[in-house]
């Protein structure tokens, strides 16, 4: 979270029970290095306490547009002027209304309408899923958005009132996640990403396989910051435990053919290719339709491999590739002379760009260090979060596209 350390953020609460949530909310921000200032509507604080908000941020909250506190007696002024970005979470139907209305009967909604031109607004609606479905609802939020506001998703499922559908509030992760993208810069805004990521599993019968430590973070943090600064991302992922990143689509699969068929299914729209598995080199050449027994004798079981398709190599040779449409990056895990090994296979796959890194020493770490080579040479992204590396590679990734392949 790296894109909120040192942010200042507003905190707009509006009445609903999604209140509580607004809670965590804070907490996560502040976790992430950020400051809150929460200001908070009278209906807001039907549901949870100034107090409950107070002691989260650390900090007084506002309530009502004519608190004496500020020597100029402006919060309106004052707050809005100070945020890097104003959130209203929970955003009630009433107040998407007041906003598309450009009213500015008490604090939050005189606060963004007194907000300096370009300082962004986030809106997370939350309400019932009828209110929600409403058409005056969604014009009022319509009419926010055309006026600059952004409009995060809405939840769907169980809602307070004990209907079901779509009207949630956010969960504060998921918004948490919305609000430090958008302090990230749009480069791939209008592009369309494919990553593979993670292992690969090739089974011997239906039991027993062959895979590898691959974790698939840097893949999932490379996808999440593609995703962030504005493309069109899916994700092709081998046997995993990560969790979907925001936004992206997701595509899971088991072995290198199945990586192979997912990957050309989705690679129509995509502008830049990037492999980040570690696909396994061969599978077994037979799969046993049962488990392959001990019979006893100690003679062990005989296994033949044949080598798996080049899923890189093979995209990388395709028409749009070889013509620039489609920027292929590739990975490289290597065990020793990272340089020499990372820019030979650079050549072999036909990619412009390919990332060394040190197999064993981040395989299932959250920090890498990476190798980056290209045609020019070579330049290091010293030791990083995985999620910082991510940004770095994307901002690496989005500088050396050819300008024709740009919407
Ligand atoms: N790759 C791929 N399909 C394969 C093997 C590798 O798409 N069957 C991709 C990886 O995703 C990575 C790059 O090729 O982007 C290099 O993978 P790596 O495992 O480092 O190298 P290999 O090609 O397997 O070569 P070697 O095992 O000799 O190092």
């Amino acid at each position: 979270m790296q894109h909120l350390h040192g942010k200042h953020i507003v905190l707009g609460l509006t009445g609903g029970v999604a209140c509580y949530k607004s809670a965590q909310l804070c907490r996560l921000l502040t976790k992430a290095g950020a400051t809150v200032q929460v200001i908070m509507t009278e209906a807001a604080a039907q549901f949870i306490t100034p107090v409950t908000m107070q002691a989260l941020s650390g900090r007084a909250v506002f309530t009502s547009q004519w608190d004496a506190r500020p020597d100029n007696n402006m919060a309106h002024i004052n707050l809005s002027r100070q945020a890097d970005a104003i959130v209203i979470a929970p955003c009630s139907a009433d107040f998407a209304a007041k906003l598309a209305q450009g009213r500015a009967d008490e604090l939050l909604s005189l606060l963004c309408l007194a907000r300096p031109y370009g300082k962004p607004l986030l809106l997370a609606p939350a309400m019932n899923r009828e209110m929600w479905a409403h058409p005056a609802t969604q014009r009022n939020f319509a009419q926010a958005a055309q006026d600059g506001a952004q409009v995060l998703d809405v939840g769907q499922g169980e809602q307070a009132c004990g209907e079901t559908g779509d009207g949630r509030m956010l969960e504060p992760e998921e918004l948490l996640q919305d609000i430090a993208a958008s302090f990230v810069p749009k480069r791939l805004a209008g592009r369309s990403v494919l990553i593979t990521a993670g292992p690969t599993f090739e089974a011997l019968d239906p039991v027993r396989g062959i895979t590898n430590h691959s974790s698939g973070k840097m893949g999932f943090a490379i996808a999440a910051a593609a995703r962030a600064a504005g493309a069109a991302v899916t994700l092709v992922a081998g046997p995993v435990h990560q969790p979907t990143p925001r936004g992206v689509q997701r595509v899971n699969v088991q072995s290198a053919q199945d990586m192979l068929q997912a990957v050309q299914a989705h690679l129509a729209p995509a502008d830049i290719f990037i492999a980040t598995a570690a696909v396994a080199d061969w599978r077994p050449a037979h799969y046993a339709m049962q488990k392959i027994k001990k019979d006893g004798s100690g003679d062990l079981p005989s296994l033949a491999f044949v080598e798996n398709p080049d899923i890189l190599a093979t995209v990388a040779a395709t028409e749009r590739a070889k013509n620039g449409q489609l920027y292929c990056v590739g990975f490289a895990a290597e065990s020793e002379n990272l340089l020499a090994n990372a820019s030979a296979k650079r050549l072999r796959k036909g990619v412009p760009l390919l990332v060394g890194n040190i197999g064993p020493a981040t395989f299932g770490q959250d920090d890498n260090s990476l190798l980056l080579i290209d045609g020019q040479g070579s330049h290091a992204l010293p030791r990083a979060s995985k999620i910082s590396l991510g940004h770095a590679l994307v901002a690496e990734i989005a500088r050396r596209l050819p300008t024709e392949a740009a919407n």
